[in-house]
């Protein structure tokens, strides 16, 4: 659904300020609010439940589409988001859809992985549990695993029943990590079976096609006290693993924060929120001619979200909070953040007074 964004506003109310909220340890810890988020939220919508002040979610997490994301963060924040609103670390992959719109194409990940690049125009995707299904003894440790995946080959038989496409003379064209693999094992010797043998697993070897993973976190606050093990982290198994079975070294790309570009797109996304808000007779400029004095990315992590934030400069203006990733006294010694504060509430707090 959308906001009913229903009121003229005079172009001069137009807030010349908005706010980027990273997820996990700012918003929320696992599937608890935190930091008082609930509250700081509601702050920037009206009375009616309208927005009032431009606000997005710049999270590298995902594995949902993020029509869904925004459904599931309404829910337990108590608040209405637009899917637009919403921008995770895989958003940027319909980009990218041109070069194979109708190739095949895998998607891992926990969630939903192909159902969010179907969502992206992608029209020939298997999820990593669909394509390593259609292959028998790819992962020789299945027998001992205790969870089912859905299973497109008969276990009786030696025969492997039709998969929905003809994943043994066509190639995958290219891999994509949209959120964080649950199966590392299997996902790791199934990606180095795609990407030595040219998208062609137990064949001969061939060109390695191309890999991309949607963030690059080492690491990333969840419900557990301390930080776990993120895309940065798969990222580097996989390609410590591939390096040694493989005589060239593994290609990828990463997207996701830091990327200045990932900092560009949510300021053109809140600079069409603006113009939704105050969808005025002066809106003939189709939502660009607007500029903010200033933004605001409020981060758990300095590596990632502070980092981002100095790497896209002006109008940026990084906060790191307490209750997440960072825990420190004083600021990042790395990558200082212009304001620390212990949470998030106290953040909107702080950009409200300074902004009045
Ligand atoms: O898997 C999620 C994690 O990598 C980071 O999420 O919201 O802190 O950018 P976030
Ligand atoms: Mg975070």
């Amino acid at each position: 659904f959308r906001h009913s964004y229903s009121q003229l506003q005079p172009q001069s109310n137009r807030p010349s300020f908005g706010i980027a909220f990273d997820i996990d340890g700012v918003i929320l810890r696992g599937r608890t609010p935190i930091g008082g988020s609930p509250q700081a939220l509601r702050r920037l919508y009206r009375d009616d439940g309208t927005l009032k002040i431009p606000f997005l979610f710049l999270t590298n997490g995902g594995g949902v589409p993020e029509s869904k994301r925004a459904s599931e963060l309404s829910e337990l924040l108590g608040i209405q988001i637009s899917r637009r609103q919403v921008l995770q670390g895989h958003s940027p992959f319909k980009e990218v859809v041109n070069g194979y719109e109708n190739e095949l194409i895998v998607a891992v990940g926990k969630g939903e992985p192909a159902a969010v690049m179907s969502e992206y125009g992608f029209k020939k995707v298997l999820s990593m549990d669909e394509y390593a299904s259609c292959f028998k003894d790819i992962d020789p440790l299945s027998h001992y695993k205790t969870w089912r995946i859905k299973q497109t080959y008969d276990e009786n038989s030696s025969k492997e029943l039709l998969p929905r496409y003809d994943v043994y003379s066509d190639r995958v064209k290219a891999a994509f990590v949209v959120s964080d693999p649950i199966d590392w094992g299997r996902d790791i010797q199934v990606l180095c079976d795609i990407l030595r043998f040219g998208g062609l697993p137990g064949r001969d070897k061939g060109h390695q096609p191309p890999i991309y993973f949607a963030s690059d976190d080492l690491e990333y606050q969840a419900a557990f006290p301390t930080e776990r093990l993120g895309m940065g982290a798969f990222r580097i198994a996989l390609e410590g693993i591939f390096n040694s079975v493989s005589s060239s070294p593994l290609k990828y790309t990463s997207f996701g924060k830091p990327n200045p570009f990932v900092f560009k797109n949510a300021e053109v996304i809140l600079t069409q929120l603006v113009s939704d808000i105050f969808h005025s007779q002066d809106n003939m400029d189709g939502g660009t001619g607007h500029e903010f004095s200033t933004l605001y990315m409020i981060g758990d992590n300095p590596k990632v979200d502070i980092n981002g934030a100095m790497k896209a400069g002006r109008p940026w203006f990084s906060i790191l909070t307490r209750t997440g990733v960072f825990r420190g006294k004083d600021n990042d010694t790395q990558f200082p953040a212009d304001l620390v504060i212990d949470t998030v509430e106290e953040a909107v707090d702080y950009i409200l007074k300074r902004e009045r």
